[in-house]
């Protein structure tokens, strides 16, 4: 193909564990302020349709700081960069705007996440108060697919927000891409 320098592997579910010590590490990373330069927002600009920047622009400084580290590293894996792959990586997690959910908030909600369905999820979404942000950050694949599909994202945008919390063999994407954006995301 040609297209990618290397190729990230799918990896094996996560455990628990795993899971655990890598929300300890995001809790303690996330108590950091991180802000974005003026070099990488002129870069993300350059790569988003206005309608995406502006949704882009609406994720709080921290996301969007993790969003380019995302891209970026996407990019190096790139023979040659491509626009719609480094724009999937910059609004994989564009969803997390609906629930506004502080750090607390997202920590419990990956935790109750393993123990509850996506159904549940959903139900929680439609609601107010603590349950209602944890739903709706449960549901931020689907919620940034919607808004992107609004914002008249290329297929492969709108996908990957959508998809990029599946295993593997329910992705629907080109799986040589999905490892790509799968492996470039540490969260
Ligand atoms: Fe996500
Ligand atoms: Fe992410």
């Amino acid at each position: 193909m040609g297209r990618f320098r290397r190729s990230g592997s799918g990896g094996p579910e996560r455990s628990f564990m795993k899971t655990f010590w890598h929300l300890v590490k995001r809790f303690l990373g996330s108590l950091q302020q991180k802000s974005v330069s003026e070099q990488d927002l002129l870069w993300v600009a350059e790569i988003l349709s206005q309608s995406e920047m502006a949704l882009w622009k609406s994720m709080p400084e921290n996301d969007q700081h993790h969003s380019i580290e995302v891209a970026r590293r996407v990019e190096e894996s790139l023979a040659e960069p491509e626009q719609t792959i480094l724009a999937a990586a910059l609004l994989h997690d564009v969803g997390k705007v609906v629930s506004k959910a502080e750090i607390w908030i997202r920590v419990l909600a990956t935790l109750i996440g393993l123990i509850t369905s996506g159904r549940q999820h959903q139900r929680w979404s439609k609601r107010t108060g603590i349950i209602g942000k944890v739903g709706q950050y449960l549901c931020h694949s689907i919620d940034g697919a919607l808004l992107l599909k609004e914002a008249g994202s290329d297929s492969l945008v709108v996908t990957w927000a959508s998809e990029h919390h599946l295993p593997e063999h329910q992705w629907t994407i080109n799986p040589e891409i999905g490892n790509l954006l799968k492996s470039a995301d540490d969260d």
